[in-house]
């Protein structure tokens, strides 16, 4: 018997949405995508969504049209339902949280509005970047975390005294999460980025506990793959073990895959938030967990 859900979900995440749809044993709407020769995105859904609509669309390159397709299909479920929950595992512009130069602008406050106005009522999402971007939402939203699904994987390969290292300061809380979970130690290393040309440097920290130990370097997204390429560097000059790229969010752009396996990490893993060959980890059973 079908239960009074509804989910449908963007052509960025229908594997996702459909593996929802199934866990909630409710009906999965198909969503039909055009892209007409100027660009615009033509939704069509084939179906009515019905009871508690779940809208499931991350919000990955092309950003801006993933953005607009995950609003369209909000407004239209709107019509139909008066529960609208919004499931964006990796939301773009959760970066644009701050300014951090003088003129720049806030987009994720924008983006926050746009939501509510569309009328969702609740935005659930998978480690979003800050807890202030968090915040800009002007509706119940719920962030959950990936780390106890990646834990998992990694509990399952034979790691060598492994030892849990974020790139940053700003990923302390979620290096500590993981080996807390994982049953070791933690450490982070100080990454400077250039605000204007986005150049990462890591600065030496002179650590001494990463000798002959493997290594996974845990992370929130990897975008250009830059922060984990300079600190696979640096844990390689220090003399580690194997290095693991660990994160929530695959984005890979342009050769960001390369750049990592030059740089001497031996795997790349991720979860199903955005559709690429190195998820392994598939988000569904926390999702669901969330909403129910
Ligand atoms: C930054 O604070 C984030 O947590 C990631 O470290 C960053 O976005 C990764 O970007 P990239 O792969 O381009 O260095």
């Amino acid at each position: 018997m079908l239960t009074s859900f509804s989910v449908t979900g963007g052509t960025s995440s229908e594997d996702l949405a459909k593996k929802i749809a199934k866990k909630l044993k409710s009906k999965f709407i198909k969503c039909e995508l055009r892209v007409f020769p100027d660009g615009e995105s033509k939704i069509t859904l084939a179906g009515i969504p019905k009871g508690k609509v779940i809208v499931v669309q991350s919000i990955y390159p092309p950003v801006d049209s993933n953005l607009i397709r995950a609003l369209s299909l909000v407004s239209q479920a709107r019509k139909n339902s008066s529960q609208v929950y919004v499931v964006i595992p990796y939301l773009g512009y959760a970066r644009q949280d701050r300014a951090f130069l003088p003129g720049e602008i806030i987009t994720m406050d924008l983006v926050a509005k746009m939501f509510k106005a569309a009328g969702a009522s609740k935005i659930i999402v998978v480690d979003i970047h800050s807890m202030i971007a968090l915040d800009h939402l002007q509706i119940p939203a719920t962030n959950i975390s990936a780390v106890g699904e990646l834990v998992k994987y990694f509990k399952k390969l034979k790691l060598k005294d492994p030892l849990v290292v974020s790139p940053d300061k700003g990923g302390i809380e979620r290096a500590k999460h993981f080996a807390k979970n994982f049953g070791t130690d933690f450490i982070h290393l100080e990454k400077h980025r250039d605000r204007k040309t986005g150049e990462v440097t890591i600065k030496s920290t002179n650590y001494h506990e990463v000798n002959g130990r493997d290594v996974v370097l845990v992370d929130d997204m990897i975008s250009t793959g830059g922060s984990i390429m300079k600190a696979a560097q640096y844990l390689k000059k220090q003399k580690c073990g194997k290095v693991y790229a660990c994160c929530t969010h695959a984005l890979l752009i342009g050769d960001a895959e390369k750049k990592l396996k030059k740089a001497g990490v031996t795997k790349i893993i991720s979860t199903n938030s955005i559709p690429c060959k190195t998820n392994t980890v598939d988000l569904s059973p926390i999702i669901v967990k969330a909403i129910v």
